[in-house]
C-alpha cells in the first residue's frame, strides 16, 4: 500500500531538487526536505507508541520510543546544520 503523504514529501524533494539545481540554495532546499521527512517520521513513530502504551506492550513502547528519540535527534541535527551554514549560503 503506497502512502501518499511520504510519497508526497519525496515529490516535494525531487522538485527542490530540479528546481534549485543551480541555485545556492539547493543545500537548504535539500535539508527543509529531509527535514519534512523526519517531522513525518516524528508524527508516526509517536502515535505507535502511544498505541502501544494504550494496548499494554511495553516492549514495543521501549523500541517505539528508541526510534522516537533518534528521529528527534536527527530533525535536531538538521537543524543545527541549516542554522550554522546552509542557510546563511543560501541567502
Ligand atoms: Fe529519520
Amino acid at each position: 500500500m503506497t502512502r501518499e503523504a511520504i510519497k508526497g514529501i519525496i515529490d516535494e524533494g525531487t522538485e527542490i531538487m530540479e528546481d534549485f539545481a543551480d541555485s545556492p540554495a539547493l543545500d537548504a532546499g535539500i535539508l527543509s526536505a529531509a527535514q519534512a521527512v523526519e517531522h513525518y517520521e516524528i508524527t508516526r513513530y509517536d502515535t505507535l507508541k502511544t498505541w502501544a502504551e494504550e494496548l499494554g506492550l511495553p516492549d514495543a513502547v521501549t523500541l517505539l520510543d528508541q526510534n522516537l528519540q533518534e528521529e528527534k535527534e536527527t530533525d535536531e541535527l538538521l537543524t543545527r546544520l541549516a542554522k550554522a551554514r546552509v542557510n546563511r549560503q543560501a541567502a
